[in-house]
């Protein structure tokens, strides 16, 4: 059984401390984005070396929207090969297909049972899905549900994520002092209570027409789209009218926003200065953040064409997360039915 982990450690300065276990999901629900990106991935990427990391693809929650087997089992292997691109070592952490641990699906069953259901009928995330038309299924009811079992099913003690995610992450924690208040002893919790750990500066990351970046709301810029097509999203991000001459403020410009993410300091306030001073158009910034998605971009596009040619390794990576991920997950299902009374009887069997 994993121990409980101190968080005494002095963290290096704004980074978590080195005790903590991040846990993060993404759905493969199709290509991964630069909100998916700044929000989440890159924060993965940052901290697999330095911590105990696990990192799930979350295709059981893809399926309360996907209904399509062959994209279901393409958007997931895109979602590794982008992941090992970006630099993910799956020597250093586990990076893994959220079925190859089923157990998750069984701990959501049991937190069902410490849910109301009013309280998922206040989930942000059902009520945005179910307006823009999406049948209330109980899988998109229940779906915090199972992100809870999914964080804390590996003992993950901080959740990288973006803003969005805030409330899931909320449930996450209600749930974990709920089990433990009602099955544990309170000097022996078998969950950690975890935190999310939100970057303001890219909390939220905004799309071609300002809303937050995401596939549903068809304004998201591909990870790894480039030449042609990139350049036709870039050039077709929102901006307001002020004449090229004029003076632009660009706390107000989402291309702006978006050259921020990807610039060093120098360039920020190079452009900063540009649109103060007038005479510098949003053709010109959309130029600039061209060349600085090509740049910060480059070496992962030539790894993930590379990677993409050795499908069979991406699923080694898989197989071997998962594995570890599994062994990981039954040791604290071992304990969870244990508390609950559940019995196994093939344990005790002779
Ligand atoms: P998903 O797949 O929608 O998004 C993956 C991650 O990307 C972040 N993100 C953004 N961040 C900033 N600006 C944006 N425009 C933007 N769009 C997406 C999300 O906040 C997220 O961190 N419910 C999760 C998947 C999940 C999960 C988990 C996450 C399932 N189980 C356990 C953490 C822990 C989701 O739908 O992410």
């Amino acid at each position: 059984m994993p121990s409980e982990r101190t968080r005494s450690n002095p963290p290096a300065p704004g980074l978590p401390a080195s005790s903590e276990v991040i846990v993060s999901g993404i759905q493969p629900s199709g290509a991964l984005h630069f909100g998916n990106y700044f929000g989440a991935l890159r924060q993965h990427i940052q901290l697999h070396k330095t911590h105990e990391a696990w990192y799930f693809i979350v295709n059981y929650h893809t399926l309360t929207t996907l209904r399509d087997r062959d994209k279901l089992r393409r958007y997931t292997l895109d979602v590794a090969l982008d992941y090992l691109a970006l630099g993910f070592d799956p020597e250093a952490a586990c990076l893994f297909a959220q079925s190859d641990v089923p157990e998750v699906t069984e701990l959501a069953w049991i937190f069902n049972n410490l849910t109301t259901v009013s309280q998922l009928e206040k989930g942000v995330a059902y009520k945005d899905k179910v307006a823009q038309g999406l049948a209330p299924n109980a899988g998109l009811l229940t779906y915090p549900v199972l992100q809870a079992a999914d964080i804390l099913i590996y003992g993950g003690t901080l959740v990288p994520v973006g803003a969005d995610q805030k409330q899931h992450i909320e449930m996450t924690r209600v749930l974990a002092e709920r089990f433990n208040r009602t099955y544990c002893l309170e000097d022996d919790p078998v969950f950690p209570v975890p935190e999310p750990w939100i970057l303001s500066d890219v909390a939220v990351v905004p799309g071609l027409d300002g809303r937050k970046m995401s596939k549903s709301y068809d304004n998201a810029i591909g990870i790894f789209e480039e030449g042609k097509a990139l350049r036709k999203k870039v050039m077709g991000i929102v901006t307001d009218s002020t004449p090229l001459e004029a003076p632009k403020d660009p706390e107000r410009d989402h291309v702006f926003t978006l050259i921020r993410l990807f610039a060093d300091e120098e360039t920020r306030t190079r452009i900063t200065e540009a649109y103060r001073a007038g005479g510098y158009g949003y053709g010109h910034a959309k130029k600039e953040l061209l060349r600085l998605v090509d740049e910060h971009f480059a070496e992962a596009r030539l790894r993930r064409k590379d990677l993409a040619r050795r499908p069979d390794d991406v699923l080694d990576v898989l197989r071997e997360g998962g594995r570890k991920a599994r062994e990981r997950a039954c040791e604290y299902m071992e304990r969870v039915r244990e508390r609950v009374g559940l019995i196994t009887t093939y344990r005790d069997a002779p």
